[in-house]
């Protein structure tokens, strides 16, 4: 039998992408491997949004060099933007495939293995195909990916999403809700719905239904646990608030990125919302859900960005009150138009910023994780703590990962997959512990 063993850098949209290459491969009489030294093929789904994603993916691919020649691919964001070119960059890599193609990935592999030439193939973003009709091997039983959208119409001036995912799509609603009620059907938990911006969902199919109707169906569908990533916030209509807060299906958590807390960098990012208009947007959304955990993304060092307009973003971490946030270093992206700009911000300063803003989002994420003492919670449990196996590991409602025992007289298995009450008694920054409540 041939072995595959697969990779994913990136976002939740690489996550999903992998699971559908797992599925087909499985489908075509591969089996996967989590050990790369006996893969025939190893194969990389890439991601490009920030230099360092790039650099990871030369260092491995240059240390398989050692290994027993498999046949390499690489695939997603990378792929996409280099084609041809990554072959002369890397040149042992076999089959170079793109973000509108993994449909053909069996078929690139086969034929780089009779050949023993290789195969590149990236196709533009007219390709009428959707990687989620494809068949799907998921990571756990219990949760899946279901895309909604694909590609990006926003043209936030750093970001080279655009470019690697094409232009925005909505997928079909009446395919969407069949595949949840399927996925229910088979016993997953809970669904995260997939799109670059979810809110935009319908906006270019004549008199779809939008995202706040897409919702309320997917919740009505009795799937136990529903989140969504991502929001852009111009775009997060009071009707998606309002079906928020009316259902008890969605989680209470939202990821809502605000990339900086200043009006003037934020417009210079071409976000199209200021810092009062996106606070005003948070005090709705936490007048509808008042228990509400909000995450968010912030980028440090955009070119111009004064010691001003950083004090504002850390105002905006200090007033929105995050349960966490994904910070970032600036990283420009050839092509893009901030990376033209006049100001870019040195290296030094930025990583300062940057680390005064990682102060400030840890006090904010530890408060909001003492908010839970003593509270009982609903946590989905996914496993066994990778460090300790005497630890189960989960999330609670607001997507706060849990940390119990693992009861006495059973094993770490048995819980994965369940949702069980927890009696929170400890909070760290990032996560909770408790114990499970027995009945
Ligand atoms: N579509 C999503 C995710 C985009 S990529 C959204 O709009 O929220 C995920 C995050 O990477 C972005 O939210 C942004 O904070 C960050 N990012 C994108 N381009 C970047 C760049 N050039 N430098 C640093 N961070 C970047
Ligand atoms: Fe990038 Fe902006 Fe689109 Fe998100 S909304 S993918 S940050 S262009
Ligand atoms: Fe990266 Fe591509 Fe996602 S560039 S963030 S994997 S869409």
């Amino acid at each position: 039998m041939k072995t595959y063993h697969l990779k994913t850098f990136g976002c939740q949209m690489n996550k999903h992408d992998s699971e559908r290459i797992a599925g087909m491969l499985d489908m075509h009489g591969w089996q996967a491997t989590t050990e790369p030294h006996e893969a025939d093929a190893i194969i990389f789904m890439t991601c490009c949004v920030r230099e360092k994603a790039e650099e990871r993916l030369q260092g491995q691919v240059a240390s398989l060099k050692a290994l027993n020649r498999p046949l390499i691919a690489v695939g997603g964001c990378i792929g996409q933007r280099d084609g041809e070119k990554l072959r002369a960059q890397l040149p042992h890599v076999d089959v170079v495939f793109g973000t509108h193609n993994v449909a053909r990935l069996p078929l690139l592999l086969e034929r780089a293995r009779e050949t023993a030439r290789a195969q590149v193939e990236v196709l533009d973003d007219t390709v009428e195909d959707f990687a989620a009709d494809l068949p799907a091997t998921p990571e756990h039983a219990f949760h899946a990916w279901l895309p909604i959208t694909v590609g990006c119409d926003n043209h936030c001036t750093y970001c080279i999403v655009p470019t690697v995912r094409g232009r925005e799509k909505s997928r079909p609603f009446e395919r969407i809700i069949e595949q949840a009620e399927n996925l229910v059907a088979d016993g997953v938990c809970e669904i995260t719905l997939l799109g670059q911006n979810v809110n935009s969902y319908g906006r270019d199919r004549y008199g779809a239904p939008r995202f706040a109707e897409l919702l309320t169906a997917v919740a009505a569908t009795g799937i136990s646990r529903l989140g969504f990533a991502t929001s852009h916030p111009k775009d997060l209509s009071d009707e998606t608030i309002q079906a928020m807060a009316s259902s008890s299906a969605l989680l209470d958590y939202l990821h809502l990125p605000v990339q900086s807390g200043s009006t003037r960098i934020l417009t210079a990012m071409n976000r199209r919302y200021t810092k009062d208009e996106y606070l005003a947007l948070v005090a709705r959304i936490r007048e509808a859900m008042p228990t509400i955990a909000l995450t968010t993304d912030i980028i440090v060092g955009f070119p111009g960005e004064t010691d001003a307009d950083f004090a504002d973003t850390l105002n905006v971490v200090r007033t929105a009150q995050f349960a966490g946030a994904f910070t970032f270093l600036y990283s420009p992206r050839e092509g893009t138009p901030a990376a033209a700009m006049d100001g870019q911000v040195p290296a030094d300063l930025a990583q300062e910023r940057f680390d005064l803003l990682v102060e400030e989002v840890q006090r904010s994420a530890r408060a909001f994780s003492e908010t839970l003492v003593g509270t009982r919670a609903s946590v989905l449990i996914e496993g066994a703590s990778k460090r300790d196996a005497g630890i189960l590991v989960g999330k609670d409602r607001h997507y706060r990962t849990v940390h119990v025992p693992v009861p006495p007289q059973s094993t770490a298995n048995v819980w994965e997959g369940r949702e069980v009450e927890v009696d929170v008694d400890a909070a760290s920054t990032w996560y909770v512990s408790g114990k499970i409540v027995t009945r």
